[in-house]
Formats: structure tokens, C-alpha cells, sequence
């Protein structure tokens, strides 16, 4: 009895370690949309930092405020910068007529984490670096040639790449944590690293949330399924037990 328990949920739980095997990326991230307040962080920081390029056509901010537990008026006055109908979708703030500025018109985000994967979109946002070639003076290593600039610039500070940095004679200090990013910090942000990584955790996040908006529903049920084969695997087994037992 315990045998097929405890094989049982060996066997869910290998399942749950494979799935959340990674790429080849600089950061691997696996997204907590469960963690409300990290939530809730993550879309103050997507509303003042992201939603002026990027919108998000197939969230609604009323939708936020009854997923995330926001109050209408916080959520009025904190988070809706381009709309005060708590019913409307999240619209970019920039003129449709925009996209010359960068090249390339911002993408919506409604489901960019789930396209590209937390992990990838965390780790865009972690490497982008001083490069002169570029015509915004940045690159980034996770899309080279983006034609995004670095709007975190402020929080994070400038990162260059390590041999440019030697070439300098800049010593890194903490920056470029990822396992091989070979980017360094050349020039700090209001933020000190350990922060800036908290920040972006919490705007992907909010993204991995905003993607799958019935996911926390959705996991909750699944563990509920779960329990229930177990426990009718249970009954089943002393069932069989008690029909047999009188025939050998
Ligand atoms: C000033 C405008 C602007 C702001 C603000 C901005 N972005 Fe972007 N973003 C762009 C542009 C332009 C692109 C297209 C880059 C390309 O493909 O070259 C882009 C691309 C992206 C992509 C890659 C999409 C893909 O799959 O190719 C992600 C992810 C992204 N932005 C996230 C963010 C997040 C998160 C924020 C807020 C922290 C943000 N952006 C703020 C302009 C902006």
C-alpha cells in the first residue's frame, strides 16, 4: 500500500521537475504567479515602466483589480495611466503613427511570456548593454540588434560587455550575476543588484500572470485531482484486498 503511494507520487513529481527544465539562456526563471504581492508589484512596475510602448490587448484592468485583489480606486489612480474605464483593455500610450521611432512597432505583450517563456523574457530584461553601434546605444544579448532602448537604464545602470570593460580598465562590481552573461556593471542604478533582479522577477511575474490569467485557478484544481486519485487509488486497492481475500 504505502509502496504504490509513495511510487505514485515519485512518479508526479519527476514530472514536475522535467517540465520545468530550461533552454540555453543566461537566466533561467520560473515564474511564482501565485505570489500576490510579487503580482501586484510586477503590475505597478509593468504600468509605469512598459505600458506606454507595449499594450496588452487581452487583459482588462478590471480583470487585474478582481484577479490581483486591487480596490477600484487604487487601481484607478496607481495603475491605468491610459484609460479610466476599468472595463477597457490595456492600451499602449504611444500614437499609432509611432512606429518609426524605434524601427519596429512594440510588441503586444498579452502572451509574450508564454510565447518566448519567462526564462527568456527575464533574461531580456537583465541583459541589455552599452553598445555605440546601435542607434538607441544599446544591445541586448537575448535579441541582438533590439530596437528597444533600455528603459530600466535607471534602476539598473549601465552593463558593458566584460571585454569592453577591460579595455576601459572598469572593474565589474556585482553586476552580471547570470552564470555567464560576461556583462559587467559599469555604471550603477538606483538599485543595487540583488534589487534590480527582485524587480524584474516581479514584472515577469506579473507577465507569466497576465499571460494565463486562470492559471492559479487552474493549479489549484489539479492538486484537488490529484489528492482524489490518490485517495481512490487507495480504496480501490483495500477493495481488491477484500474481494480476494477469502479466494486463495
Ligand atoms: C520606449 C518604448 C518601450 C518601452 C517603454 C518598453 N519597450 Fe519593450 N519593446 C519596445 C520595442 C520597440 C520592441 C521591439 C524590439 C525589437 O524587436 O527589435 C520591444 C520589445 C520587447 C520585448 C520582446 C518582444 C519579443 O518577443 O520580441 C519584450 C519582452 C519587451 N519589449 C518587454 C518590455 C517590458 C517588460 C517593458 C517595461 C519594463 C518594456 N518592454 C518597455 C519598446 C519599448
Amino acid at each position: 500500500m504505502k509502496r504504490i503511494l509513495f511510487t505514485l507520487s515519485a512518479f508526479l513529481l519527476s514530472g514536475a521537475a522535467f517540465a520545468a527544465g530550461g533552454g540555453h539562456l543566461p537566466y533561467s526563471f520560473e515564474p511564482d504567479v501565485g505570489n500576490l504581492p510579487s503580482v501586484q508589484r510586477g503590475a505597478r512596475n509593468y504600468m509605469a515602466y512598459c505600458s506606454a510602448c507595449h499594450s496588452m490587448d487581452l487583459m482588462r484592468y478590471s480583470r487585474i483589480g478582481e484577479d490581483l485583489g486591487i480596490p477600484e480606486d487604487i487601481l484607478k489612480a496607481n495603475l491605468m495611466f491610459t484609460s479610466d474605464k476599468p472595463g477597457d483593455t490595456i492600451t499602449s500610450a504611444m500614437p499609432a503613427d509611432a512606429t518609426g521611432w524605434f524601427g519596429r512597432k512594440p510588441p503586444d505583450l498579452s502572451v509574450n511570456s508564454r510565447a518566448r517563456g519567462p526564462s527568456w523574457v527575464y533574461s531580456y530584461l537583465m541583459t541589455f548593454y552599452v553598445d555605440p553601434a546601435r542607434p538607441a546605444g544599446v544591445n541586448n544579448l537575448v535579441l541582438p540588434g533590439a530596437s528597444m532602448p533600455h528603459v530600466l537604464w535607471e534602476l539598473q545602470g549601465w552593463q558593458v560587455k566584460a571585454d569592453d570593460a577591460a579595455h576601459h580598465g572598469e572593474e565589474g562590481h556585482g553586476g552580471g550575476h547570470g552564470p555567464d552573461t560576461g556583462l559587467t556593471l559599469a555604471q550603477a542604478g538606483t538599485l543595487s543588484p540583488e534589487d534590480y533582479e527582485g524587480f524584474v522577477a516581479d514584472t515577469v511575474n506579473f507577465m507569466a500572470y497576465a499571460a494565463e490569467p486562470g492559471r492559479v485557478g487552474r493549479v489549484g484544481l489539479g492538486s484537488k485531482v490529484m489528492l482524489f486519485l490518490l485517495l481512490f487509488t487507495a480504496l480501490a486497492y483495500l477493495l481488491k484486498k477484500e474481494f480476494w481475500k477469502d479466494v486463495h
